[in-house]
């Protein structure tokens, strides 16, 4: 089951999503944080935050809209509060970093090289919680290019730097592209989808940042289409799949698109077990198709029919 990432070798290919596990603590009292691949912490910004108005969360048909603004502690708070706490509970851990300009993800970068317990950077340039849709870096490939860039550049040159898209835009590939030519070392796909609710009894929008990012498995199959047409197009380029994992067989078709890892979040809202849940069916799952490694299954639906594996073929796998 060891997932590798770039220059990050993980035991195992299951993670937390950022934002729905804040830094691990909560989750902690389920299972142990360290059996996970890793945890991918909330994004943190350069000061503490308070984010968005309430209420900033609404259910939706096999989904949630979350409106949070990037609340947080701070980046100094952070690296002495929480990176420390997942350090002495022995998990590795991908540190989700955002910023409103471009020098705020520098200076974030800046404070984090060097601190043996970061295993990678996950740069969120698609938020859809922002001010201005100008600030959703991932919408634009320039924007994408200058701070995944910028960020690779700022940071210790062993860390992988991951660029985490947005599925708003017209061609994922085209800004996959863009951060790749820019350094980044692989994608985390997707954010959320901006979506609303309206109050009908109020007639108000639910949220009191009138639209939020949606998650859940109601944006699966648009989180599947993306990681299929990254690797399509970028195959060399590790891919961490997300968006409505809920048990193992959402994982594996994951997997099957290309994506070497994924990250379970909306689901730890129900069931806080998810991620081990997952990871427990996912490997029962691989095994049970024949799989010898979890790299053998990477990105096999790509695969042309005469080379995939039937029931009766489970060698093929391996190779
Ligand atoms: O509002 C939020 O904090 C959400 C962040 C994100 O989806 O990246």
């Amino acid at each position: 089951m060891t997932a590798s990432l770039a220059t990050l070798s993980l035991p195992n290919p299951v993670l937390t999503a950022s934002g729905c596990a804040a830094a691990g603590r909560e989750l902690h009292q389920f299972f142990d944080v360290a059996a996970l691949g890793a945890v991918v912490t909330k994004s943190i910004m350069t000061r503490p935050r308070s984010g968005r108005a309430t209420p900033r969360m609404a259910e939706t048909p096999s989904g949630m809209l979350n409106s949070i603004g990037l609340q947080g502690p701070g980046i100094d708070s952070f690296i002495e509060n929480d990176l420390a706490w997942l350090a002495a509970h022995g998990a590795r851990t991908v540190v989700s970093i955002a910023g409103g300009h471009t020098d705020e993800y520098v200076e974030i970068t800046r404070k984090l090289n060097g601190n043996a317990a970061v295993s990678m950077l996950e740069v969120n340039i698609s938020c859809p919680n922002v001010e201005s849709r100008g600030q959703v870096f991932a919408c634009d490939v320039h924007a994408s290019s200058r701070v995944i860039g910028a960020v690779r550049r700022a940071a210790d040159p062993a860390l992988p730097v991951f660029a985490k898209l947005s599925p708003d835009v017209t061609d994922i590939t085209l800004i996959a592209r863009a951060c790749a030519d820019a350094g980044a070392d692989g994608f985390s796909l997707i954010n959320t989808l901006l979506g609303m609710v309206i109050d009908t009894d109020t007639m108000a929008p639910a949220l009191g940042g009138v639209t939020g990012g949606l998650s859940g498995p109601a944006i699966r199959p648009v989180a599947l289409r993306c990681v299929w047409q990254v690797h399509q197009k970028l195959p060399s380029y590790p891919i961490i799949g997300m968006g409505g994992i809920r048990c193992g067989l959402d994982a594996l078709q994951f997997i099957l698109a290309g994506a070497s890892a994924v990250s379970v979040g909306t689901a730890v809202f129900g069931d806080p077990s998810a991620p081990v849940r997952v990871l427990a069916e996912l490997e029962a799952a691989l095994d049970a198709r024949g799989f010898a490694s979890l790299a053998g299954a990477v990105g096999y639906a790509h695969r042309a029919p005469e080379h995939r594996l039937g029931p009766d073929a489970p060698q093929a796998a391996a190779s």
